[in-house]
């Protein structure tokens, strides 16, 4: 699983944070299911754009992306993101992968020296054609993109024959239905091959900050062939061993803004280098603020660890997961994050921790007690750990956190129809809270992809011992495993309501 890489000329934001934050969550949902599963990211470090930021910063690239390329690390971490690498493009396996597939492609053909003149985004790192540019306020010929004035270039280049990729790239989609996910933004990107494949330079004289071309070092590598190429660097491709395909085809989760490079360049390049596809692209919409597009360029960038402040690590990662549905754009607005804190995590959750460790306290003497067999919650923990492996599965996280919250629903609304609170001490009571706690317990499993700190904490408070990650699935999600006799911890609330 792989998120793609980030540029160092910005400090990490919450569009990127997104991205990172739904592979995170589908990584640790794999490995609950018992995959073992690695998890990728890391950081893009050549090309003119960090060059520019390097030479504005008044230091060298290899300076500037020394002090940036930590912070996203330690954003990471402070995120709570798993990922068992972090591969920057300046490491020396990386420029090993990059020779290497340089080479393959330069041998087999389908890399040649032209002359380029056109026009260029620094920002995107992309050349246009005239018909994609756009006006802005009057100035005519700005990227679709940034919304800024592109600049011309003319220079001897390589480039990478795309133009004899068409019939083959579609030829292997054909074959590979289930690649393209969502099935949208999946047919965007067939269409984008379908409408022809131009030839695309992958070198520049101009430019220093890359890595050279082992044929002809005068050149070095246009940024997104060195990119991409990180995702094979990392699981071994180009070193002594080259058994990266112990880890090879992966998942690439990306936004929608990188689909031409990643579903229609990416898939060439390998073919042309004798090397299996990707196995599949989650293809992500943006998140946008104030309806545009969060990014340094559009000064308009909202910092992860603030949110945080608010709403606590679990709450900002929650409403990145399950606010939007994979694919679409989702606005956000720190409304929409409180709102949706308060409904579904203090209301709906902490509200049913609370109720069950509360009752259990005060009528069952503090120790759980053993759910039935054949209790009304038992059908719904089927359904929802069914729809929840479905939707995971599927890489639509919002949708699977919905069908794990039905749960929560269904329990609640089973202890609203029983009120044991009502209730005097005894059997009855007993059952309905075994209940209860076997249905938290499921439910700490199931959302401990998206807020896993809160999983543990509900594990612990219902007397579990060990970890939530550590339970596999689908075993773990059997009725009827809440042993009785577990101490039950009251604890502060998981999720306190917040006033706007
Ligand atoms: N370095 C390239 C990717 C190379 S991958 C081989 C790049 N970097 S980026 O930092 O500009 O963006 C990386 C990803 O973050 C993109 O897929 C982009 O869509 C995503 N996001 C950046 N801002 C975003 C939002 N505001 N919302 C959602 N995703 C966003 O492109």
């Amino acid at each position: 699983m792989t998120t793609p890489i980030y540029y160092v000329n910005a400090e990490p934001h919450l569009g990127h944070a997104y991205t990172t934050i739904i592979g995170d969550a589908i990584t640790r949902w794999s490995r609950l299911m018992g995959n073992d599963t690695k998890f990728l990211t890391g950081t893009d470090e050549h090309g003119l754009k960090i060059q520019q930021a390097a030479e504005a910063a008044g230091v060298t690239p290899q300076a500037f992306t020394d002090e940036i390329a930590p912070k996203f690390a330690a954003a990471w971490d402070k995120l709570n993101i798993a990922n068992d690498d972090f591969i920057r493009t300046t490491e020396p396996r990386h420029r090993a992968a990059v020779a290497e597939l340089l080479q393959r492609c330069y041998d087999a053909g389908d890399i040649e020296l032209d002359t380029f003149a056109g026009k260029y985004c620094v920002a995107c790192e992309e050349y246009y054609s005239d018909d994609e540019l756009i006006e802005v306020d009057g100035t005519e010929g700005c990227c679709p993109t940034h919304r800024t004035p592109v600049e011309y270039f003319e220079e001897e280049n390589y480039f990478f024959r795309l133009s004899r990729f068409q019939d083959r790239l579609l030829d292997w989609y054909a074959k590979h239905p289930n690649a393209l996910t969502p099935e949208q933004r999946g047919n965007e990107a067939l269409g984008l091959i379908r409408g022809g494949l131009r030839d695309f330079s992958i070198s520049r004289t101009s430019l220093e900050w890359g890595i050279p071309l082992p044929w002809d070092d005068k050149h070095v590598t246009y940024v997104w062939f060195d990119a991409l190429t990180n995702y094979l660097a990392a699981v071994g491709f180009g070193d002594d061993t080259q058994d990266y395909t112990d880890w090879w085809p992966a998942t690439h989760l990306i936004g929608k803004d990188i689909v031409r490079q990643h579903c229609v360049y990416w898939p060439a390049m390998l073919l042309s280098a004798g090397i299996e596809p990707p196995a599949r692209w989650a293809i992500g919409g943006w998140l946008l603020v104030g309806g545009e597009k969060m990014s340094k360029t559009s000064g308009n960038v909202v910092d992860p660890l603030d949110l945080i402040d608010d709403v606590g690590l679990d709450g900002f990662r929650y409403y990145v997961l399950a606010e939007t549905a994979y694919g679409n754009d989702g606005d956000f607005t720190y409304e929409g994050l409180v709102g949706k804190y308060n409904t579904d995590l203090a209301n709906n959750l902490g509200n049913l921790a609370a109720r069950v460790a509360t009752v259990v306290t005060k009528k069952c003497g503090g120790l759980g007690t053993a759910p039935d067999p054949d209790s009304v919650l038992a059908e719904a923990a089927r359904t929802a750990f069914t729809d929840t492996a479905k939707f995971w599965d599927d890489l639509q996280p919002s949708k699977a956190l919905d069908a794990t919250w039905g749960l929560i629903r269904a329990t609640n609304g089973y202890l609203e129809q029983n009120e044991p609170w009502k209730a005097e001490p005894g059997d009855a009571v007993d059952a309905v809270m075994g209940d209860a706690l076997e249905a938290l317990r499921i439910v700490a499993i199931l959302c401990s992809p998206a807020i896993p700190d809160t999983a543990q904490a509900v594990w612990e408070r219902i007397g579990m011992t060990g970890l939530v990650v550590d339970q596999r699935l689908p075993d773990a999600a059997a009725w009827g495993q809440y042993p009785a006799g577990n101490e039950v911890i009251k604890g502060d609330p998981l999720f306190p309501r917040i006033k706007l």
